[in-house]
């Protein structure tokens, strides 16, 4: 379809959506010329149309979605609201008016990422979603189209820039908490709801984006099994240096043969030249495993208005090229295989265990006997005299998650006020037994 101009419909002006506009206003020579026609924002969807806007005052803001999806001259529409509703009933209302749809939005692509998908695809429209998992970093389209030609064993990455940014500047800094969790919101990388961020939720929608790209399937949120770092204290910050890791938020995605996907979430020790040991601050890396790549990592900002608009952008100009040459809906990912999840209690890992009781003789013997009881050998012991209590912190071998959650039940059962501070999973990707 000849064109000189593709028209734009933003929903939300927000960090990202004021980051796609000053992107699109810096770069707009070089960008026009790559979609060989004009990209202009005709209007911007807000929830607030009085508030100070400063550099934004030349938009026209709405308040009612139907000025967008009614608008003859917007073909694309840039969803940067966040949340389920009315994000997604903005979006579909958007593609059944024969806009393409271009999102950030990973609540919606991960709880209703198929029906989105079926939308663009009656719809004859593009429904694009690089920027909903690692920001800045291209991710999405590679598996789309890069790595369609592997078979994948493994997705593994950091894909929460707040809680990255949290955990590094709790562990160079020794910074408090709730003081970085602030500055990581006023930076702009924290979701709307913070707990979605350090409740591991935020990480655990991406997890199942990209186990559901990799693995041909359809993962949800309900199937990732998700910690968060809220329970992430400075003492286990200090252990984890001392034994020689870090600790990271991660993102885990595997094919375990015979038994189905085991998608995860959660905090957990890694040595220290691991590669993604060094990935720090708002970054984030996803490392993918395929049979015919081998193995390969994506790096870069996962967060943040201008890297994140910049995955943003990229969409927006494959659905302009997609009107442009009449070919839009061209890479919708529609092949799902049926989904068999591998159970919990049948992933394996180290563990890593903190735990306080009353400093008396025999503690070390009585805790030694309750692993043993649950069929959990230990690789190293450590134990000091802390405020009148002894702490121990244990690491084990490689064991199920059934055997672990049995050995914390008989820990904690001890008698001398046993008490499991803490249990965090160590990475043995890079070591022997
Ligand atoms: P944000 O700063 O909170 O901005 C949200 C924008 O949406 C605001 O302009 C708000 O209007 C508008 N809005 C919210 N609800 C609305 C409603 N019901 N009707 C009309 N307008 C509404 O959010 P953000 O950080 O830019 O994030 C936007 C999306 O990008 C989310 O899906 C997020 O998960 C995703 N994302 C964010 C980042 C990041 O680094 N921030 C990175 C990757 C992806 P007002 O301005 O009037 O309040
Ligand atoms: N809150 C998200 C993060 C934004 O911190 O990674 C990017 O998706």
């Amino acid at each position: 379809m000849k064109k000189d101009v593709i028209g734009l419909g933003l929903l939300g002006l927000g960090t990202v959506g004021t980051g796609v506009v000053q992107v699109l206003r810096d770069n707009a020579h070089e960008i026009d010329r790559k979609v060989g026609a004009s990209l202009k924002i005709k209007k911007a969807l807000v929830h607030n149309a009085g508030k100070k806007r400063p550099g934004l005052e030349d938009l026209e803001l709405v308040t009612d979605i139907d000025a967008i999806v009614s608008d003859p001259d917007i073909d694309i529409v840039i969803e940067l609201m966040g949340g389920t509703e009315p994000a997604k009933e903005y979006m579909l209302k958007a593609m059944a008016a024969g806009k393409s749809v271009v999102t950030a939005n990973k609540d919606v692509v991960a709880q209703f990422g198929l029906e989105m998908f079926a939308a663009a695809a009656e719809n004859h429209v593009d429904f694009l979603f690089e920027a909903s998992v690692g920001g800045g970093i291209p991710i999405i389209t590679p598996f789309k189209q890069c790595l369609t030609a592997n078979r994948f064993t493994e997705v593994m990455g950091i894909v929460n820039g707040t809680t990255n940014y949290m955990l590094t500047k709790m562990t160079e800094a020794g910074m408090d908490y709730d003081v970085v969790l602030k500055e990581a919101q006023a930076e702009g990388y924290a979701e709307a709801d913070p707990t979605a961020d350090v409740g591991g939720f935020d990480a655990a929608r991406k997890a199942a984006i990209l186990a559901s790209l990799a693995f041909n399937t359809h993962i949800t949120l309900e199937d990732v099994a998700v910690e968060g770092i809220t329970d992430v204290s400075a003492v286990d910050i200090e252990y984890a240096k001392k034994l020689d890791y870090v600790v990271k938020l991660l993102a885990i995605a595997r094919r375990v043969e015979g038994k189905g996907i085991d998608v995860r979430v959660h905090p957990t020790f890694l040595t220290k030249d691991h590669p993604l040991a060094s990935v720090n601050g708002v970054f984030n890396a996803i490392f993918v495993r395929g049979n015919a790549i081998g193995d390969a990592m994506f790096y870069g900002r996962g967060a943040g208005g201008r890297p994140t608009a910049s995955a943003v952008i990229a969409d927006v100009v494959e659905a302009a090229r997609g009107i442009l040459t009449d070919s839009r809906g061209r890479i919708n990912p529609e092949f799902f295989e049926p989904k068999q999840l591998c159970p919990l209690d049948e992933t394996e890992s180290r563990y890593y265990m903190r735990l306080r009781m009353d400093d008396r003789p025999g503690v070390l013997g009585s805790v030694a006997t309750a692993f043993g009881w649950a069929g959990v050998s230990l690789k190293s012991v450590l134990q000091r005299h802390v405020d009148d209590s002894a702490e121990v912190v244990i690491v084990t071998h490689t064991v199920k998650h059934s055997s672990m959650v049995a050995a914390t039940q008989a820990v904690a059962a001890l008698p001398g006020n046993a008490k499991v501070c803490s249990v965090i999973r160590v990475d043995k990707s890079l070591e022997t037994e």
